[in-house]
């Protein structure tokens, strides 16, 4: 975050808070010109400062924003943007009172490959989405305070809406935790759309290894995003299938097509890059950033949706 908001042409990164010492010690030694201290507070206070990022654990994250906002600041909260909705939705209200820019790093709504399977779909070039599935496991990072579900899966959900440009109706998630019998290290969810287009996430802290795939069914063609993949992360398939139902026989016919595999230009910058980049767009034009507070909002509610549905053991929890 740093690196990247230095970079910025008409930004200049002030002052680093933080409760640790070794942290601020870090910033120094790589950024010796960045004032550093370890009371948020302070950065609030300063009235040269116009926005504030906020990068500590989920917990904290509504009260040193709302404290930002209240001061006056535009704030990019990392994600989740939350601990609940009920919070996410005072801090909105609380930014739209004081005319304040919120944004949330929800960093692959603006890596290039995101983008690219973005502009597939709304040129119509797999036809309609009927489903994305996705997987992302890996063998830790263990957390002991938050799930894999609002650790990884908070990906997932950010993506799918950016994709299909909607949330979810319902959904449905189980998981468990062996690891501290608290929150849970695997968990599978289910998104429903309200029509026949679904979405399924399986993630996990426990893997052998390293799996960061999505595949997006259409029903012209379907696309492969292999986030693991140095290159050639994105695949278009030209496969898919037709049914043909004759009243003459007593079962529908299913014809396969399989077609070749393209793979997909897609712009390489740095996804962190683009999201400082879009912040700061939007405190210099006062408009909204394209993963804003209220993206961040719409994924804390299907976060907080999933909990209460492993805790029912995958029960359908509806969103509207
Ligand atoms: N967007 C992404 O891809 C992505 C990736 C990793 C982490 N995150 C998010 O980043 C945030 C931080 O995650 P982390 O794993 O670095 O957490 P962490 O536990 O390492 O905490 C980050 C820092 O916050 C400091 N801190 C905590 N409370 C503070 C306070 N009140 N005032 C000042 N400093 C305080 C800690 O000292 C620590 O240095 C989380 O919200 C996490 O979900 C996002």
């Amino acid at each position: 975050m740093i690196r990247n908001f230095s970079e910025l042409k008409g930004c200049r990164v002030k002052a680093v808070a933080d409760r640790s010492a070794e942290q601020l010690a870090l910033v120094k030694k790589l950024y010796p010109e960045v004032a550093v201290t370890s009371d948020a507070g302070e950065l609030f206070r300063d009235e040269s400062i116009d926005g504030v990022i906020i990068a500590t654990p989920i917990p904290t994250h509504y009260k040193l924003a709302a404290e930002a906002i209240r001061h006056g600041k535009d704030v990019l909260v990392e994600k989740s943007f939350t601990a609940s909705l009920s919070e996410a939705r005072r801090l909105l209200a609380l930014a739209e009172a004081k005319k304040r820019v919120v944004a949330v790093d929800h960093t692959f709504l603006y890596s290039g490959a995101v983008q690219a399977i973005k502009k597939l779909i709304d040129s119509g070039a797999i036809g309609r989405v009927q489903y994305i599935d996705s997987s992302r496991l890996n063998l830790g990072r263990i957390k002991s305070d938050i799930s894999v579900i609002w650790d990884l899966m908070s990906h997932d959900i950010a993506i799918m809406g950016y994709l299909l440009g909607r949330t979810p109706t319902s959904v449905s998630a189980t998981g468990i935790s062996h690891t501290l019998r608290t929150v849970e290290n695997m968990g599978y969810m289910t998104l429903f759309f309200g029509d026949d287009t679904i979405g399924h996430v399986t993630a996990s802290w426990v893997a052998p290894l390293k799996v960061r795939r999505m595949i997006i069914g259409g029903t012209k063609k379907m696309i492969v995003y292999d986030d693991a993949e140095a290159h050639d992360k994105v695949k278009l398939y030209d496969v898919g299938y037709t049914v043909t139902r004759d009243n003459s026989q007593s079962r529908p016919r299913f014809d396969y097509r399989r077609g070749g595999v393209s793979v997909q230009k897609i712009n390489g910058g740095e996804a962190l890059g683009g999201l400082a980049k879009d912040f700061l767009r939007c405190m210099n034009e006062r408009s909204l950033p394209v993963s804003s507070g209220k993206t961040g909002l719409e994924v804390v509610q299907v976060l907080e949706a999933a909990t209460k549905s492993v805790a029912a053991n995958g029960k359908e929890i509806k969103l509207r």
